[in-house]
């Protein structure tokens, strides 16, 4: 119970730690940014969408993965809830359809720990840099990735529309059934994030 506890408190210290990273630029940090190598910052807030014809997404990501929003009440969103390549190949032969590891032979999950220790060796890639808009090359990928739907024999291509509805949506439709009095955008509604400026 007692190490439970401390390691909660460690976690929470981290996380605290690296909002305050983000959102205050102490002095400390002022300093190591202006230090080579240049300093990888964690996004607080991200425009996401920004050629869509609906409008853009302004995504909170700090909000979302530094606790202060939770799928299950039970803590923060783990990164590789969304940064799924970010983990070794044996780790997501648990979770299929995923399978795919960036870079390919990497041995270390994603962690805001890891992230703070050295935000380089963390290796975090965008997620458009595979899931590519519709008639582009991604950058990272010789094509848009494909999955097959579970028990079906459907395959759909993964663009940055497929890819990021499923990753926001699933979890948003959770938490609505959880707390129907919850913020989450609803995904029939698409100015709940698709907003015109
Ligand atoms: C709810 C989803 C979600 C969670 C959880 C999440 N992120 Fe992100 N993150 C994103 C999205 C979306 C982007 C923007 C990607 C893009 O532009 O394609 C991003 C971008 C980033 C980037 C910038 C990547 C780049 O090159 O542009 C870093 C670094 C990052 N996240 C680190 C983390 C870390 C560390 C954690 C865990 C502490 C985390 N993220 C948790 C969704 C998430
Ligand atoms: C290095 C390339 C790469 C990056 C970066 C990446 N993806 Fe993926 N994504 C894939 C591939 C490839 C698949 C197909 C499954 C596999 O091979 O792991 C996939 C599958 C998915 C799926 C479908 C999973 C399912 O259960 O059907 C979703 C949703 C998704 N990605 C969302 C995201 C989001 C959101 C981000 C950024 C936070 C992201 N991806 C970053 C390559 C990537
Ligand atoms: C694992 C769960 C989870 C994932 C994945 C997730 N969200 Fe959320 N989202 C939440 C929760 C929880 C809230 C806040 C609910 C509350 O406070 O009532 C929220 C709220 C929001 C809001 C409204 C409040 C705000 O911050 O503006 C937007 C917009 C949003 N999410 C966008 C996104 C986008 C875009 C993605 C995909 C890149 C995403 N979310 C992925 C859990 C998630
Ligand atoms: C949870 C927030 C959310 C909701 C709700 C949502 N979207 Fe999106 N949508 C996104 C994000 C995030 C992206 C991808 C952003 C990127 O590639 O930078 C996106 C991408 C798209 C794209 C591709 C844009 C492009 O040209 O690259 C289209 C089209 C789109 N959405 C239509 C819709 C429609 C139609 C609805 C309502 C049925 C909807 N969206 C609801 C968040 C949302």
């Amino acid at each position: 119970m007692k190490r439970i506890l401390i390691f909660t408190a460690t976690i929470a210290l981290l996380v605290m730690g690296f909002v305050a990273l983000n959102v205050d630029l102490s002095p400390e940090v002022a300093h190591a940014q202006t230090n080579p190598p240049a300093q990888i910052k964690m996004p607080e807030v991200i425009v996401l969408a920004q050629d869509a014809k609906l409008g853009k997404v302004t995504f909170n990501h700090v909000k979302h993965n530094g606790g202060e929003y939770s799928a299950d009440g039970a803590g923060p969103i783990a990164c590789i809830g969304c940064h799924h390549a970010a983990q070794p190949v044996s780790e997501l032969a648990k979770f299929p359809p995923l399978k795919t590891a960036w870079p390919a032979d990497r041995t270390t999950t994603l962690t805001a720990e890891l992230f703070n220790k050295d935000p380089k060796a963390a290796a975090v890639a965008a997620c458009r840099d595979c899931h590519a808009r519709v008639g582009q090359v991604p950058k990272l990928m010789p094509e848009i990735p494909v999955v097959k739907e579970p028990g079906t024999t459907t395959l759909l291509k993964m663009t940055n529309q497929m890819a990021f509805h499923k990753a926001c949506d699933v979890c948003h439709f959770e938490v609505k059934i959880q707390r129907p009095d919850s913020k989450t955008p609803n995904a029939t509604q698409c100015n709940s994030c698709h907003k015109r400026t």
